[in-house]
């Protein structure tokens, strides 16, 4: 593959991930959330970053923005919708807009609901998609700028990329949100066999992300508002699926 990717923990819970094309050598930084966590992983992998592609204005995404840039002299590119809350900001884009690293693009996809601007950058050629915020293994952002019809919307457009399309996040939150997704659908037998896997993984000190689209269509109950069983738990048979959306994120926060 031509493009290549270190994940790596920052601060508590935050991922940093690095995107290096192999063929240029080119090197991208997906936020910015910690700078010495940052610093060893280009140190570690030799790949300097030449830009930041920010998804979202919160601190914990942009607070390495201006040391790295002074540092590295890299560009900071994010959504225009949040430009003013983005440190350092070079480029702003929008739907639709291309970004490069090096010889790959990646389509910016927006995806407001846990932010109103936050993006997504989508690698369709390199099959992979970072989603922030938005989608996270086995859940979705909290929604602290936007009503749930506005994040729905998001994760539809996420759930209609190619299954097998490559999902990074930006937090470790997967074992609680596979707690909470065995309360709205206990009997999935691929989310109980997921949420195995991922007590393993914890208690080994590893990652659970990446994820894929496909087996977050199977098991995250943020994309799966059509599920009859689902919907059957939460006495919603026949809701519309933002009502049905708005009542899982409604019992995570309180979860
Ligand atoms: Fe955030």
């Amino acid at each position: 593959m031509a493009l290549k990717i270190e994940q790596f923990m920052c601060r508590s819970d935050n991922f940093g991930i690095l995107v290096h094309d192999t063929e240029t050598g080119e090197t991208a930084l997906i936020d910015a959330p910690e700078e010495r966590a940052i610093l060893s992983a280009v140190e570690r992998t030799g790949w300097r970053p030449t830009m930041i592609l920010t998804t979202h204005h919160h601190p914990d995404h942009v607070e390495a923005n201006l040391a790295l840039k002074e540092r590295f002299g890299l560009t900071i590119t994010g959504p225009a919708a949040e430009a003013d809350r983005i440190p350092g900001i070079d480029r702003t884009v929008s739907e639709g807009d291309t970004v490069s690293v090096g010889k790959q693009d990646a389509t910016v996809i927006e995806t407001p609901g846990h932010t109103a601007g936050h993006v997504s950058y989508h690698f369709a050629e390199a099959g992979i998609v970072f989603t922030a915020d938005t989608l996270f293994a086995l859940g979705c952002g909290r929604l602290f700028e936007c009503k749930p019809p506005v994040m729905l919307a998001s994760l539809k457009k996420l759930a209609a990329l190619p299954l097998e399309t490559i999902v990074y996040c930006g937090h470790e939150y997967t074992e609680t949100n596979a707690r909470f997704a065995l309360t709205v659908d206990p009997t999935n037998s691929a989310l109980r066999e997921r949420a195995k896997e991922i007590s393993r993984l914890r208690s080994e000190g590893r990652p659970t992300l990446p994820t894929t689209v496909g087996r977050e269509m199977a098991t995250n109950p943020f994309l799966r508002w059509h599920d009859p069983v689902i919907r059957r738990n939460l006495g919603m048979e026949d809701a519309s699926d933002e009502a049905v959306f708005a009542e899982i994120r409604k019992r995570k926060d309180i979860s």
